[in-house]
């Protein structure tokens, strides 16, 4: 499986996911900047990503944790999510993102 990232400079990656793995988690170890500072217990917020729009219908949706804290972060948009609470299956194979700003 696949993921696209686009970084903060526009530029494209295409990483190997792995099945049950966070978004954070695939972006995290192939070594693109993202903080993820909390691990991925949605407490932190630096795992900010835009979801491309054609794939916001197909990733599960937002839980009440991750929305309280969205509710923190900036340029929050309606295709933010934070990519430690997106786990990776089959279903989102060659999903795309986009790092938010720091
Ligand atoms: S890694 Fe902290 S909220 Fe996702």
């Amino acid at each position: 499986m696949k993921i696209h990232v686009t970084d903060r400079d526009g530029g494209e990656h295409e990483l190997e996911a792995t099945n049950g793995w966070r978004v954070m988690e695939i972006i995290r170890d192939a070594g693109l900047p993202i903080t993820a500072e909390c691990g991925g217990a949605c407490a932190c917020a630096t795992c900010h990503v835009y979801v491309d729009p054609s794939w916001v219908e197909r990733v599960e949706p937002r839980g009440e944790e991750e929305n309280d804290m969205l509710d923190l972060a900036f340029e929050v948009q309606e295709n933010s999510r934070l990519s430690c609470q997106i786990t990776m299956t089959p279903e989102i194979d060659g999903l795309k993102v986009t790092l938010a700003p720091e």
